[in-house]
């Protein structure tokens, strides 16, 4: 009787699991990338800052940023399942799920440049990090022009 309960409790356990990973709440989601988003702005406007000269410049800091950076932006792919496009207030235009391919490549180009300043700053060159900043600043413009409703 006791080993009948203990096998139904692991049945009810799976089966709820598994529609807890289906369906992701649109809310849910949303919050989810504004989050990541939110951390990414957090770590990349204090790099603007000394690329610009508004902050001294310690190469050290930067590294750790870009670092956390590179670790955020692949995070973000799933942020976005379809659904999304409307719940807790979003400035994601619909864009991001109609012209989805173009989406995927800015998001992959994005992947891309940010792995690449983590890995330029480790090797401390302050040439090669502004120049490389500014290929990455450059991929976040690009995809906020055609898919962020603001900014
Ligand atoms: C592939 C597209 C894409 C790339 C690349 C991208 N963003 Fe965004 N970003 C968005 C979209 C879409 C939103 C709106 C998200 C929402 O409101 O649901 C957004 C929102 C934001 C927000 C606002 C978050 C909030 O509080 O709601 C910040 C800050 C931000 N992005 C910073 C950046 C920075 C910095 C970069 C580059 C280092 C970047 N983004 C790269 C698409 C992108």
């Amino acid at each position: 009787m006791r080993r009948l309960a203990l096998s139904l409790s692991l049945v009810s356990l799976v089966a709820g699991a598994a529609v807890a990973t289906a369906a992701v709440k649109p809310d849910a989601a949303i919050r989810y990338r504004q989050s990541a988003y939110t951390m990414i702005g957090w770590n990349f406007g204090p790099l603007a800052q000394m690329v610009k000269g508004e902050a001294p410049w310690d190469a050290a800091a930067f590294a750790l940023r870009a670092e956390r950076i590179a670790a955020l932006a692949p995070q973000l792919p799933e942020g976005f399942p379809a659904g999304s496009d409307t719940g807790a207030k979003t400035e994601a235009k619909a864009e991001v799920w109609k012209n989805a391919d173009d989406f995927k490549a800015k998001m992959d180009d994005f992947i891309t440049q940010a792995k690449a300043l983590a890995e330029v700053a480790k090797g401390g060159d302050e040439a090669k990090m502004k120049e490389q900043f500014k290929k990455t600043a450059g991929t976040c413009k690009s995809c906020h022009d055609g898919y962020r409703s603001k900014g």
